[in-house]
């Protein structure tokens, strides 16, 4: 391996958006030639929430053949479940003895999580961090694509790893954050001054990527707009419409002007509709392989165990180190 490594994970709770795919794993499908890329599905991270299990298993599984079914490709890339991985527990608590409580009290996410879920402020969701290190450091990890609500986990991150580095010897690369070539942002379909995101309450802000098409049509029908009529870009002033443009040009391929050449003066309804179709045509495929690969759960854990295989090889050498250096006892 002498490509560089870059590591990204996600909580398989809400739904994966068109965002996530227009804003994320359309990029990293193309980072996957340059790149020794591992994905993770962050299934020990969620359960700092309380999670309903035989809903949560059936919700990870479906994470894992989303991003299959999206191009992420098992032959190229490593994907696997974080939970198959017991070295990411381990670091874990090696690293935690190298964080301070008042570093992961000062963390925005911790802080805005345990006001939401005051009645269960548990030791995972301070410590949420130091796990999210933990993904990051084992493999020697140089890029990690995150969005801006990520940004100062990567930072502590860093943090651990530098004040790691510099107690013993080097022994973590020392990761920085991938800003992508575009990574348009989209917002929600009902606040378009709002992120969409992947646990939005209300079901019609959101489309996932294996949405029903008649669903998807109804969202896209209902999406919020303006009082105007014209379909232009203008993000300040349109936000509502600039959005739905922003999605029918990621999905469908035009060209912001040319959807305002196309569809300027033919009204909202218009405009919706084919907005909604561009996204139905360009999900179909994905929807299909998705399909396929949800009733062929053998071939899924195939993958799954082979990737957490891959995996554990490349964690157990920097964990080993790492053992090493703080003066474990080798086997
Ligand atoms: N905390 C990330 C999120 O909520 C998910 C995540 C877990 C992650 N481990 C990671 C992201 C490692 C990047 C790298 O979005």
């Amino acid at each position: 391996m002498n490509k560089k490594i870059i590591y990204s994970g996600i909580q398989p709770t809400g739904i994966i958006t068109i965002g996530n795919f227009i804003g994320a794993i359309s990029n990293w499908l193309k980072m996957q030639d340059d790149y020794d890329c591992i994905f993770g599905i962050a299934d020990l991270h969620a359960l700092t929430v309380r999670q309903v299990p035989a809903e949560y298993r059936k919700r990870a599984l479906s994470f894992f053949a989303q991003y299959i079914a999206c191009g992420l490709d098992p032959e190229k890339s490593i994907l696997y479940f974080q939970s198959h991985v017991a070295e990411h527990a381990e670091l874990q608590w090696i690293l935690n003895c190298f964080t301070y409580i008042g570093e992961m009290q000062r963390m925005t996410q911790f802080k805005d999580k345990a006001a939401k879920h005051a009645d269960n402020i548990n030791m995972g969701l301070l410590d949420y961090p130091v796990l999210m290190a933990a993904d990051i450091l084992l493999y020697q990890t140089s890029l990690v694509p995150v969005g801006i609500d990520q940004k100062q986990h990567l930072e502590i991150t860093r943090d651990i790893a530098v004040r790691f580095n510099n107690l013993y010897s080097p022994t973590f690369t020392v990761p920085e954050a991938y800003i992508g070539e575009r990574g348009a942002k989209i917002y929600s379909l009902r606040e378009p001054g709002q992120k969409m995101s992947k646990s939005d309450p209300d079901p019609n802000a959101a489309v996932s990527i294996i949405e029903d098409a008649d669903v998807i049509m109804k969202k896209f029908m209902s999406a919020v707009t303006d009082s105007d009529t014209v379909v232009r870009y203008d993000p300040e002033n349109k936000p509502g419409v600039s959005n739905l443009m922003v999605i029918m040009s990621e999905m469908g391929g035009l060209g912001i002007q040319e959807i305002e050449r196309l569809y300027g003066d033919k009204g909202y309804a218009v405009f919706k509709r084919a907005c909604g179709e561009a996204v139905v045509e360009r999900l179909k495929p994905i929807k299909a392989e998705y399909d396929r690969l949800m009733s062929d759960k053998d071939y899924l854990m195939a993958v799954a165990r082979d990737g957490a295989e891959r995996a554990r090889r490349l964690a157990r050498r920097t964990l080993n180190k790492v053992k090493r250096k703080v003066g474990l006892v080798e086997q």
